[in-house]
């Protein structure tokens, strides 16, 4: 049973960006995070790790042509809920295969490295160990934006250090 925490989301967040560096460095794309500095949760961090790394992966693996260097967006703003806007500027998704992207084993990349679980996984840390919600907006063309959000209740003990630090 994995257990929550108390953790600087900003930093943690860092901290899984560092983790995926090389692979991020040899794409070569703009990460830009957006996230307060201050932001203190009580929640599980290893929900985060698996939702920011699987979908920055995804935009790696998927949402580049050869060649192009794509502009990769991560804004989480806390507002009474937890919301994490995660945005690439790649291909994007057509709608009917929007409709299966977060079932287990869809993957359009068989055989070439996709097991088809990463947003699979995604989606379940986020409904059912976060309570939030997950939904994709895209279109070819247009990039793709996952839209992430998190009810307070989940984040038990959300901002006590925001109002005192800022
Ligand atoms: N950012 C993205 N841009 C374009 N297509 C995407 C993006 N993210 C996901 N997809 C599509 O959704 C499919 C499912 O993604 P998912 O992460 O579940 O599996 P995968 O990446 O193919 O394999 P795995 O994550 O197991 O390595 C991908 O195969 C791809 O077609
Ligand atoms: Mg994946």
């Amino acid at each position: 049973v994995k257990q929550g925490a108390s953790f600087n989301l900003y930093e943690y967040i860092q901290e899984i960006i560092t983790s995926l560096k090389t692979e991020i460095d040899a794409a070569g794309h703009d990460l830009e995070i957006d996230c307060p500095a201050n932001l203190h949760i009580f929640s599980y961090p290893d929900s985060y790790a698996q939702i920011v790394s699987n979908l920055l992966l995804n935009s790696l693996h998927h949402a580049y042509d050869e060649g192009t260097i794509g502009k990769i967006h991560v804004e989480i703003k806390y507002n009474g809920n937890l919301k994490i806007r995660f945005n690439d500027d790649g291909v994007g998704i057509p709608l009917n295969e929007q409709k299966k992207i977060f079932d287990p084993f869809y993957t359009t990349r068989r055989g070439i490295g996709g097991k088809g679980l990463g947003l699979s996984v995604v989606y379940n840390q986020v409904t059912q160990k976060l309570n939030g919600s997950i939904r994709c907006i895209s279109s070819p063309g247009n990039g793709s934006s996952f839209i992430i959000e998190i009810p307070e209740n989940d984040l038990v003990r959300p901002t006590a250090a925001i109002e005192k630090e800022v």
